[in-house]
């Protein structure tokens, strides 16, 4: 008999526009696993509910990031692709999940400390159970891997406790997931301040580059770039702004460290930034173009989607039902 296929899930949150953070940190990283595992890529809408939406924007960026997905190699007749509103299994596990999370671990999340500063005029109940819905995502697959960038660690790790705690409770019931993070692009860091992540969020449009950027706002934004004092370009914790701009090159271009550091040397900022620009721009417009062509055909994007959450469906709506079941809930009768 075939071994079963280890299980992959992971999702990006349709809320403004996908970055180059979001690319090289973690959807890049999605397309070669499809060859080894059973992936599962979500567009979680749910999530972008947690700050304020205009709706018609969610139900756009939530199409666009679709049609990203695809246009990135993802491909519907080998991973399940759909949007999590659809499984409505999602909402109604983190409700179980809620039970047994304590209020003091979600106040400690980064992220809700961080978002809360940022949205301090509405830190609403959904930015603080956040993690414990992205556990339910995960957890309602029987996930073997999470491949994320850093930023998602320690979200990951609480989806990790909250599986064991939830085992040692009720018996065994969830797989507890590993993190798949990558070596290097875990964690783009944004143009104008390497000491802060990049992020599609970010107010400053200059911080970031957005997967859907013109060549021309491209070159613009990396020639705005903060660089380091001096002018070598190497690669070294001294050079945190020429060094994330190396880590971008090297994953756009496909080239190591060391010849990017061969073919740059002698050369200045300057050339250096406009060669940055090339190797992005090189790397995102085929995928802008196939967004552009998948965005015409409404009608397949919704069999993609009608496909995706009849499959995700089967799997959500089986471990829900035996996490009633250990929990105590009677099944209706139907
Ligand atoms: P989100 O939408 O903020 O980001 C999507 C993915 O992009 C990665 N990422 C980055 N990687 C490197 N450098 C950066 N600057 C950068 N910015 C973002 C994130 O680590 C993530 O992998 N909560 C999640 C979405 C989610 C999820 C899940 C992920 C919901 N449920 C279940 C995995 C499994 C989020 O907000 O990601």
């Amino acid at each position: 008999m075939q071994d079963k296929k280890q299980v992959v899930f992971s999702g990006v949150q349709p809320t403004g526009k996908i970055t180059l953070g979001n690319y090289l940190g973690a959807i890049k990283n999605w397309r070669p696993l499809q060859e080894q595992y059973q992936c599962i890529f979500c567009v979680v809408d749910l999530h972008s509910l947690t700050v304020t939406q205009v709706p018609a924007e969610l139900r756009k960026n939530t199409m666009d990031l679709l049609a990203l997905y695809i246009a990135c190699g993802l491909d519907p007749d080998v991973s399940t692709l759909f949007v999590q509103s659809h499984v409505h299994e999602h909402a109604e596990l983190a409700w179980i999940l809620d039970t047994v999370s304590y209020v003091g671990e979600l106040n400690r999340m980064t992220q809700f400390k961080e978002k809360s500063r940022k949205h301090a005029d509405n830190i609403n109940m959904g930015l603080m159970n956040y993690p414990v819905l992205m556990a339910s995502d995960i957890l309602l697959y029987q996930t073997d891997l999470v491949p994320v960038g850093k930023d998602q660690v320690q979200h990951l790790e609480l989806a990790r406790n909250l599986a064991e705690r939830f085992n040692s409770r009720y018996s065994e019931t969830f797989v507890v997931p590993q993190g798949l993070v990558p070596k290097t692009g875990y964690s783009i860091k944004s143009l104008q301040d390497p000491s802060a992540k990049m992020s599609k969020s970010d107010p400053n449009e200059n911080a970031f580059v957005a997967l859907t950027d013109s060549k021309e706002d491209i070159r613009r934004k990396l020639r705005r770039a903060v660089t380091d004092c001096g002018s070598e370009v190497r690669f070294s914790p001294d050079k945190p702004a020429i060094s994330n701009l190396l880590t971008i090159y090297c994953l756009s271009s496909g080239e190591s460290v060391e010849q990017a550091e061969q073919r740059f040397a002698g050369k200045g900022y300057g050339d250096f930034k406009s060669a940055v620009a090339d190797a992005v721009i090189a790397m995102v417009e085929p995928i802008q173009e196939e967004q552009k062509k998948l965005l015409q055909d409404k009608a397949y994007l919704e069999s993609v989607l009608k496909r995706g959450a009849e499959s995700a469906s089967k799997t959500a709506a089986k471990t829900l039902a035996k996490v009633y079941r250990k929990v105590g809930l009677v099944p209706a009768s139907r």
